[in-house]
């Protein structure tokens, strides 16, 4: 489903990353682990074609990162959900309309959007917070939004770059334990993190990155 293939990327006089090779299946739990530093985002927005590799192939769902034209890149990512260590919603609206954007900007209907977004925040377990504004939000429950907000396209992978680095040990742990529900009804779930314990026992594969380079 996503194939890296000797992938390197060079930006700004530096080599970030070092012939990547890598293979997600449908429905696996990838941790990405490594340093700060050492490429994971760079490594993640390659597999959201946001960036394209230097040298070699990054192809994903039957997009080749050397021929993808704007179109149809555009269309992947609305296949592919994605959360961050800083949730990046909009402070300035309710739970609900972070989530209805994400559809909205697809061109979902309205009253699909509703029953939609409903959904969702039930599965994150929000129902009941769907009109708070984000701000009187714990961390825990911003992710909680950010995550219902990339599941709402039913995307086939969810990235996750440090999705709990901003949160405390019980947070941390409510989290990674969505991520692992999540994956279990499917969805790949791809994580960037510095902290090994997090994936060991959740993930089927773990790549360690140093320096750019897969060193395990
Ligand atoms: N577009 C870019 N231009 C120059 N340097 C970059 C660019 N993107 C990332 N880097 C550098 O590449 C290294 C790896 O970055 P990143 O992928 O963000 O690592 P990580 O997520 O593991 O902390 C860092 O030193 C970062 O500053
Ligand atoms: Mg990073």
């Amino acid at each position: 489903m996503i194939q890296l293939k000797d992938a390197w990327f060079r930006a700004g006089g530096h080599t970030i990353l070092q012939g990547i090779n890598l293979n997600v299946n449908l429905g696996e739990f990838i941790g990405i682990v490594g340093v700060s530093g050492a490429g994971k985002s760079t490594l993640l927005r390659l597999v959201h074609m946001e960036i394209r590799p230097t040298r070699g192939i990054v192809l994903v769902d039957n997009l080749n990162s050397a021929t993808a034209e704007p179109d149809d890149i555009a269309i992947h990512r609305r296949k592919v959900g994605y959360i961050f260590q800083d949730f990046k919603l909009l402070e300035d609206r309710d739970v609900y309309a972070n989530v209805a954007f994400a559809l909205w900007a697809t061109g979902v209907k309205r009253k699909r959007i509703k029953k939609r977004v409903f959904q969702v925040l039930a599965e994150v377990g929000l129902s009941h917070k769907r009109y708070a504004m984000i701000p009187r939000l714990s961390g825990g429950e911003q992710q909680r939004v950010a995550i219902a907000r990339a599941l709402a396209n039913e995307p086939f992978i969810l990235l996750a770059d440090e999705p709990t680095g901003n949160l405390d040990p019980d947070n941390t742990r409510e989290i990674m334990g969505l991520l692992q529900r999540i994956n279990r009804k499917g969805t790949a779930v791809l994580m960037a993190t510095h902290k090994a314990e997090l994936v060991k026992g959740l993930a089927s594969q773990i790549m360690q990155i140093h320096d750019g380079r897969i060193s395990g």
